[in-house]
């Protein structure tokens, strides 16, 4: 059962075939990733196996954009669950001798994959390729859109940590306007009905973000005083971020999160989808500290996305 507003469909029951974003997945469906989550995040920390439930599925792993934790983490969960696993690399593929991605696509359509995965530099390639496929489709990242399984294993690592999300205070740290991993979470952490805060500069932070439900904090001391729970972002030069900033060492004094900045605030946790900038948005004694959930975050992205693929499966 679904109903659709514009382009956007939202679920109204538990199952899943693609996933495109949080913006259009709802809070019931979300619980029930994260409850899948719970047993191969156990399976994982007890290296038991993952039951090999997906066995005679295949999977293609399109990424036209660098990654390490979510590619990584993709694969490794495909072949935790039995599936056949292909990787596609732009750089060695025929699109290098002029094939379009049109093209690409349907070619790869032609050899009827179940599931496809994908991240593009281009807001909305998933939701092109959807109509050119009939594999279900996951968003590993869709330029400065969304970036789905890293805001689910963002909420799913808060959730873990402290338990009800409800009037929990994030405040997301870092070039906002380029970022699709603070768009998933603010859509996502608002359907737990967190309190949600952005900071950064000016430069930084996109017209009409209070839109989304979001607060703005320009100072950091502030933000620092006011979160449970920080989410920095990495400042994106690939996307043109630089010309935003007067310095990245500018930066860093204003918004770079130091361990001494954060160390007497107690109960404070920070969380980074990575990669890290050292000494840019974030400084390593931080990034080590017990105040971090950054490492506890690749390993609840692995659960996550074998939850994922249970759930489509079904679907
Ligand atoms: N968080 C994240 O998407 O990292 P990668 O670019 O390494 O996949």
């Amino acid at each position: 059962m679904e109903f659709s507003y514009r382009h956007v469909k939202i679920m109204k029951t538990k199952t899943l075939k693609n996933l495109f974003g949080l913006r259009n997945l709802n809070r019931e469906v979300m619980e029930r990733i994260f409850e899948e989550t719970d047993y191969f995040r156990k399976r994982i920390d007890n290296k038991t196996a993952a039951g090999k439930i997906l066995d005679g599925k295949s999977v293609i792993n399109l990424f036209f954009e660098n990654s390490t934790r979510t590619q990584t983490s993709f694969e490794l969960s495909e072949k935790m669950l039995g599936m056949t696993v292909v990787n596609f690399s732009k750089g060695s593929s025929s699109m290098n001798k002029g094939e379009s991605l049109l093209d690409t696509i349907k070619t790869i359509e032609s050899m009827k994959f179940d599931f496809l995965v994908v991240r593009h530099q281009v807001p909305g390639i998933p939701y092109l390729i959807e109509r050119f496929s009939s594999s279900k489709i996951l968003n590993a990242g869709d330029g400065t859109n969304e970036h789905p399984t890293q805001g689910l294993l963002d909420i799913y690592t808060l959730k873990e940590e402290f338990g009800d999300l409800k009037k929990l205070n994030v405040c997301i740290i870092g070039n906002i306007s380029h970022s699709r991993v603070a768009r998933s979470n603010i859509f996502g952490l608002k359907k737990f009905e967190s309190n949600v805060s952005v900071c950064g500069p000016v430069s930084f932070i996109p017209r009409n973000i209070e839109g989304m439900g979001v607060n703005v904090i320009l100072d950091t001391d502030e933000a620092i005083k006011r979160s449970d729970a920080i989410i920095l972002l990495r400042v994106q030069l690939e996307r043109e971020a630089g010309a935003m900033l007067s310095s990245l060492s500018e930066y860093n004094r204003h918004y770079g999160i130091s361990f001494d900045k954060i160390k007497r605030r107690s109960g404070l946790k920070i969380l980074h989808p990575g990669p890290m900038n050292i000494n840019v948005e974030i400084d390593y004694e931080t990034s080590v500290s017990d105040k971090s959930l950054i490492f506890r975050q690749v390993t609840n992205g692995l659960a996550v996305k074998c939850a994922l693929f249970k759930i489509m499966n079904e679907s």
